[in-house]
């Protein structure tokens, strides 16, 4: 068991994506330039996991700047689309979409008001439970809604955060479940969660979702970028990102 708890990892995450917001963006133009699911570039475009939601209201979840919901409401003008995220600094180099500053647990939207909800790598690797905030998305969600979850892949947690060879070597346990910093006064300063497979498979089907599609992307031949631990090598090897496509039951 975690001994993090959500509010604790919230303040904590808040902080840093305030502080890394410039950083962030800096690093990644490119990928932060439309709506790619994944480090692997897997373009919304391309896969049309959302699809046309023309006249829906979509929110997406942990949306920083919000690339990908500002790419779907240029896309699909007559759609309404909300972003929510607990960083201010994340949120206010966003446009295009109605961005609320508040967290997953929390969704100040009414009960079955939305048509459509996805997460692009936003809220739930810093969160130390899966099953409440889904609750929390299903309670917002109409009846047969999609829900679309990109995060990393469950397995990247055993290798190190190094995109050489290092990083090829598995060691740390699969069942850890977070890895946390500190500042020097000893405050926390960024917690990251570990949900195994089957965590995620119990929270869906515990929260009122069915579970109908997993997407794990291959790293395209024609992609030479490195970025973080994401780098061609261990794309070559192993899946770094999964995606969950569940329906509202
Ligand atoms: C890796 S960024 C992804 C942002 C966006 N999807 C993108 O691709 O740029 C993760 C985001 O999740 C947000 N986040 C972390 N914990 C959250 C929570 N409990 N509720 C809502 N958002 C959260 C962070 O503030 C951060 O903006």
């Amino acid at each position: 068991m975690s001994h993090t708890s959500a509010d604790q990892a919230r303040l904590a995450n808040q902080r840093w994506w305030n502080f890394d917001a410039e950083q962030y963006h800096q690093a990644h133009p490119e990928y932060l330039s439309s709506f790619y699911w994944c480090p692997e570039m897997l373009s919304e475009q391309q896969a049309q996991l959302i699809g046309d939601c023309s006249n829906q209201r979509v929110l997406e979840i942990g949306c920083g700047s919000g690339p990908c919901a500002s790419w779907l409401a240029s896309t699909y003008p007559s759609a309404t689309v909300i972003g929510i995220d607990i960083a201010k600094g994340m949120l206010a180099r966003g446009e295009g979409f109605q961005g609320l500053l508040a967290d997953v647990h929390r969704i100040p939207l009414a009960d079955h008001s939305i048509d459509c909800a996805f997460s692009a790598f936003g809220a739930f690797p810093f969160i130390p439970q899966l099953t409440p905030a889904l609750r929390e998305v299903a309670r917002v969600l109409k009846p047969g809604a999609k829900l679309i979850i990109a995060v990393n892949h469950p397995m990247r947690w055993v290798f190190p955060d190094h995109p050489g060879e290092q990083g090829l070597i598995a060691s740390h346990s699969y069942f850890e479940q977070a890895y946390v910093e500190h500042d020097a006064d000893g405050t926390l300063s960024y917690a990251e969660f570990q949900h195994t497979m089957s965590d995620w498979i119990q929270a869906f089907d515990h929260s009122g979702f069915r579970l109908h599609r997993l997407i794990e992307p291959e790293w395209p031949e024609d992609l030479h970028t490195t970025w973080g631990q994401w780098s061609p090598l261990r794309g070559k090897l192993f899946p770094g990102t999964v995606i969950f496509c569940a329906t509202k039951d």
